[in-house]
């Protein structure tokens, strides 16, 4: 129950669109230095027309000059062969370094998109799709229309998942799709390295272009979002996403995530103390094509250090409202403790029906479910964790799946607030296609596609036994294929050729 609680807590507080936006000094005059607002794309002065201006414009560009769109989307990623010296490939994905990359790589892109589209006042929206509201989950409408004014659009893609375009009928996320509330939940920043338990990521000592396990404001909701939005085509592939100019929009609402995170407090700090994050310089070019660098210590604050802010910041403000909230408590410790397996089955294939692991719990098992479900101070300190280890996929399948403990053996349906939720599973991150006629499993083998994958299922643990459905010798944990909805809200069928393998799945806790 309380876990329900709080969940919905985090979703009225970070989720909701702010009405009533407020000009700070100079914003509307937008002169340089001053500070710009990313507004919501649902606000009526949301800058559409001058992202259309500006995108088109860099479309225009060749590709060799670092303010083009085409080399903008190969710094995240790219199958080109990058030219000497180009700084193509660099997107952080898999560790702590992936929110504060992405801030700095928009940062600049803002900043060419302002010089290219003549507004000086221009700063990027973001898409909050996470919302009741069937029309906030569906792609807005000026990123569908493949013409504006009778001239191809240029923030129209063609290459995105089936429905997601259509003007008349369009395809919508599915609500579980867009929840954070699972890496809300998470106090800590970073998490050791090989964990991705953690609300921004592993800890690395140097930046890792593909790296993993993702950390959970990445696995959920970002990962699932380009899946499901691109598909087989350009968002769900790392390499070539950012050619989506909606891609834009997506990490603007994903960097304001992480504000809105570190705005619920409770010992949500940046990890200032962690000298790599700190201090390791990232190379962007800016709006004149300069090479410019940027490091961690550079991005803490929106505000003060790169002059823009989102239309739900909070409404005081002044040095005190946006000081670097470091300050306010001390890091947490990264997983003090060591994990150990207590459960696991293995090998299980997922497709386009439900499937359910039954999950024997062997006497550890036994003894770490009872810390989590004896006090509360223990139960924190030891953790039951939930595994999914040595997820491959051979391709994007553009759906997701919702993960469930416990859920009865005749619901096939199950709907993500009944109690038994877990998270979601999403596949984003480097592919491997298999040779011709080769084993599609054997070639997923290779170390870029595997993923792993954590929830913290304590809380949910201690309800279920609250409520008589935790048996202490055995679990099931259910997987319900996932993908987008129509127009009304009904999931539309779940289609997929991808192969997907979970290696390992388990149940961990600490050693005793
Ligand atoms: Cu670097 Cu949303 O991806």
């Amino acid at each position: 129950m309380s876990n329900n609680v709080t969940r919905r807590k985090f979703l009225a507080t970070a989720g909701a669109t702010a009405s009533g936006f407020l000009c700070l000094p100079g914003d509307a005059l937008g002169q340089p230095g001053s500070v710009r607002t990313r507004r919501s794309v649902f606000s009526l002065t949301a800058p559409i027309a001058d992202y259309r201006t500006g995108v088109g414009v860099m479309k225009t560009r060749s590709a060799t000059d670092p303010t083009s769109w085409i080399y903008q989307a190969n710094m995240h990623g790219t199958y080109t062969a990058p030219p000497a010296g180009a700084l193509w490939n660099q997107c952080q994905h898999g560790s702590f370094f992936f929110l504060s990359w992405h801030r700095m790589y928009l940062y600049f892109f803002e900043r060419i998109v302002r010089k290219a589209c003549g507004n000086n006042a221009f700063a990027l929206p973001y898409w909050n799709y996470t919302s009741q509201t069937l029309s906030a989950r569906q792609l807005p409408l000026a990123f569908r229309q493949p013409t504006f004014n009778s001239s191809p659009n240029p923030l129209y893609d063609a290459a995105r998942n089936t429905g997601i375009n259509s003007t008349a009928n369009p395809a919508a996320l599915s609500y579980s799709a867009t929840l954070f509330s699972t890496a809300f939940g998470y106090t800590n920043f970073a998490s050791a390295g090989g964990s991705g338990a953690s609300f921004g990521g592993q800890t690395l000592a140097a930046p890792a272009h593909f790296a993993g396990p993702h950390g959970q404001l990445e696995s959920q909701p970002h990962d699932i979002i380009h899946g499901l939005l691109g598909g087989s085509g350009d968002m769900g592939d790392p390499n070539r996403a950012a050619r989506d100019p909606i891609f834009w929009l997506h990490h603007a609402n994903i960097d304001r995530l992480w504000k809105r995170w570190l705005q619920q407090g409770g010992g949500r700090v940046n990890p200032t103390a962690n000298n790599a994050w700190m201090t390791h310089e990232f190379e962007f070019y800016d709006e004149n094509g300069h090479k410019v660098k940027l490091k961690g210590s550079d991005v803490l604050n929106t505000v003060t250090q790169l002059q823009y802010r989102y239309d739900d910041d909070p409404v005081t403000f002044g040095p005190a409202a946006f000081a670097v909230s470091a300050e306010a408590a001390p890091p947490k410790k990264e997983n003090p403790v060591e994990s150990v397996a207590v459960a696991e089955q293995q090998g299980i294939a997922l497709g386009t029906r439900p499937v359910r692991v039954a999950v024997t719990l062997k006497e550890p098992a036994k003894k770490a479910v009872a810390r989590a479900l004896g006090a509360a101070a223990v139960a924190a300190d030891n953790p039951i964790t939930l595994h999914l280890d040595d997820v491959a996929f051979d391709k994007q399948p553009g759906i997701y799946y919702e993960v469930y403990l416990n859920v009865p053996a005749d619901e096939d349906n199950p709907e993500f607030h009944n109690g038994h939720f877990v998270g979601n599973l999403g596949f984003f991150a480097k592919t491997h296609e298999p040779a011709a006629g080769a084993d599609p499993h054997a070639a997923m083998t290779d170390g870029g596609a595997k993923q792993s994958h954590v929830f913290d299922i304590t809380g949910l643990v201690r309800e279920l036994s609250a409520e008589k459905k935790w048996d202490p010798e055995k679990a099931t944990i259910t997987f319900i294929p996932r993908g987008l909805e129509d127009s009304d809200g009904h999931p539309l069928e779940i289609k997929t050729d991808a192969k997907i393998k979970v290696g390992k799945v388990s149940f961990q806790s600490t050693k005793e």
